[in-house]
C-alpha cells in the first residue's frame, strides 16, 4: 500500500496525455458503514474489495477499540464481533474522522447505549447531526448531548418509527438503518438517500438476517429482527475515484478504460463529459471507455444534487476540468457551504474561477502553468492533481494526507497510465 501521506507532497510534471486502463477500487463510502454494520453482527463477517485507505483504517481502529476483531488480509477485512467489550468511541478516534458518527447507529442497535463526541464541523463547512439524533429519538433513544459529548441511552430497547426526513442525508439514513434492525417493531424512513452506497448497506444487512427493502429508493422499510449473524461481502466500486480518473483522461485529452466500475452509479456524471465533447460508453458488465482527444468545450452548467443528480464528491475534480475548456461553466453547489475551496489553488495555476457564496463561474482558458499548491480537503486535493496533470511545467501539492483518506495508491495508478506523478 503507498500511503501518500507518510510523503511530504506530490510533484507533478504536467502535459502528458493519459492512456491505459485502470480497476477501481471499492467504494470509501460504503467500506465506512459496512465497517460500521458489522458491529451488529454477532459472528464474523468479512468484507472483500476493500481499498487501503486511512479512513478505513480508522474505522477498523474504533472497531477494535470496541471489542470486534479486525484483520485485514489484502484487500479483505475479516470483524470478528462475537464480544463488544466497551460502547464509548474515545475522541481521538471520533476526531481522526467526521464519519465515525455512523458508528452511532450500529453501537445503539447492539447495545442499547452509546457515548461519543460531537464529530464537529470539516473542510466542507459545519457537518450537522440533528437529523440522526432526531430520528435517534424517536426510535427511543434518550440523548443528553453536553461538553461535547453525546451520551445515548435506550433503556427500554431500539423501537421501530416512522420517520421522514427533511434532507435526504446519506449519514442520517445509515444510522437509522443500523439502529433499526434489530429494533422492536418495523422503522419506515421517508425522504430517505438514495446512494448506491445505503443500496450496498442493505444488501450486506440483509445477507447477515436483516430485513430491509426499498435501499435505493426514497421509503426504505426495516422489519426488525432479533440478532444478526455475519456474511461475507464484497464493496461496490467507488463512484467517485471512477470520475477522477475519468476527469485525468480528459484533462490530458487522452484516453481511459476504467474496469470494475459502474455505469449507472455515475449516470448523472456521464452527460457532462458528453457535453463537453467526450467520447464515452460502457460495455460489458462493469466497464467505462472515455476517449477525449477531440476539441472539448466547456459543459456550460453544473448543479450538484443528491443521488441520483450530480454527486457533490464530483464537482471539485470535473472544476478542474472544466477550468481548461473553452467556454464557460457555472457551478451551482446545493449539498455544502463550503466546496469551493480548491478554486483559489486552481486560480495558482492560472485557471480564472470566480466564487460567490454556492456558485462558482469558470472561464476556461487554454494554458495552466505548473504552482506550489496545498490540499485542504479529500476531492479539492483529487482535484489540484486533476489540474497539474495538464499545467506546463512542474506542480507540487501538499496537504497529501487528504487525499489517502479516499484514493488507494493514486500515486501508482495514474503512473499505471502515463502520468510524471511521485511522491517525495
Ligand atoms: C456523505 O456525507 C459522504 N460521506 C460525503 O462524501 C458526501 O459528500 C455526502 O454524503 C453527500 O453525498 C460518507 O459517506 C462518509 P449528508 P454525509 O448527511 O452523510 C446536511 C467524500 O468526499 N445535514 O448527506 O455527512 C449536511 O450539512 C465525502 O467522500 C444536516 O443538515 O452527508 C449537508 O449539507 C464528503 N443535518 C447535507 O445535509 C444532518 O443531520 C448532506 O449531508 C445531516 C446532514
Amino acid at each position: 500500500m503507498a500511503v501518500l501521506s507518510g510523503a511530504q507532497r506530490l510533484v507533478i510534471g504536467g502535459g502528458k496525455r493519459l492512456s491505459g486502463e485502470l480497476e477501481v477500487q471499492g467504494a470509501k463510502n460504503s467500506i465506512l458503514p459496512l465497517l460500521s454494520g458489522t458491529v451488529l453482527c454477532r459472528g464474523e463477517s468479512v468484507l472483500h474489495n476493500c481499498p487501503h485507505l486511512t479512513d478505513a483504517d480508522a474505522a477498523c481502529r474504533i472497531l477494535n477499540c470496541l471489542g470486534c476483531k479486525c484483520k485485514r488480509e489484502q484487500n479483505s477485512i475479516s470483524i470478528n464481533s462475537e464480544q463488544l467489550v466497551n460502547t464509548d468511541v474515545p475522541l481521538e478516534l471520533m476526531r481522526e474522522m467526521r464519519s465515525s458518527i455512523v458508528f452511532l447507529g450500529a453501537i445503539l442497535g447492539r447495545a442499547g447505549h452509546c457515548r461519543l463526541s460531537f464529530p464537529g464541523g470539516c473542510e466542507l463547512g459545519p457537518r450537522p447531526i440533528d437529523l440522526h439524533i432526531l430520528a435517534l429519538r424517536k426510535m427511543g433513544v434518550d440523548i443528553k448531548e453536553e461538553h461535547g459529548y453525546l451520551d445515548c441511552n435506550a433503556p427500554k430497547g431500539i423501537r421501530g418509527a416512522h420517520i421522514s426526513l427533511s434532507i435526504p442525508s446519506v449519514g442520517a439514513t445509515e444510522n437509522i438503518i443500523l439502529a433499526a434492525v434489530t429494533a422492536k417493531g418495523n422503522t419506515e424512513i421517508n425522504n430517505a438517500a438514495r446512494e448506491p452506497e445505503i443500496v450496498d448497506l442493505a444488501a450486506f444487512l440483509n445477507k447477515c438476517g436483516a430485513k430491509i427493502t426499498g435501499a435505493g429508493t426514497g421509503t426504505i422499510i426495516i422489519e426488525g429482527v432479533p440478532k444478526l449473524g455475519g456474511a461475507q461481502h464484497s464493496v461496490i466500486p467507488d463512484r467517485i475515484v471512477a470520475a477522477t480518473y475519468l476527469c485525468c483522461a480528459a484533462i490530458t485529452r487522452g484516453e481511459l478504460l476504467l474496469k470494475n466500475a459502474d455505469f449507472n452509479h455515475i449516470s448523472a456524471v456521464i452527460p457532462a463529459f458528453e457535453q463537453m465533447g467526450c467520447s464515452i460508453y460502457t460495455y460489458g458488465k462493469d466497464r467505462i471507455y472515455i476517449n477525449a482527444s477531440k476539441n472539448l468545450r466547456a459543459p456550460h452548467k453544473i448543479i450538484t444534487s443528491v443521488h441520483p443528480g450530480f454527486p457533490t464528491d464530483a464537482q471539485p475534480m470535473i472544476m478542474a476540468l472544466a477550468s481548461t475548456l473553452k467556454g464557460t461553466t457555472v457551478f451551482v453547489e446545493t449539498i455544502f457551504d463550503n466546496r469551493f475551496r480548491h478554486a483559489q489553488e486552481l486560480s495558482r495555476l492560472g485557471a480564472k474561477i470566480s466564487v460567490d457564496n454556492r456558485v462558482a463561474v469558470v472561464e476556461g482558458v487554454e494554458r495552466l502553468t505548473g504552482a506550489d499548491l496545498e490540499a485542504t480537503d479529500l476531492r479539492g486535493g483529487a482535484a489540484l492533481v486533476t489540474a497539474a496533470l495538464f499545467a506546463e511545467g512542474t506542480s507540487t501539492i501538499t496537504g497529501i494526507s487528504h487525499i489517502d483518506r479516499g484514493y488507494d495508491d493514486l500515486v501508482g495508478n495514474l503512473r499505471k497510465i502515463g502520468a510524471d506523478i511521485e511522491n517525495k
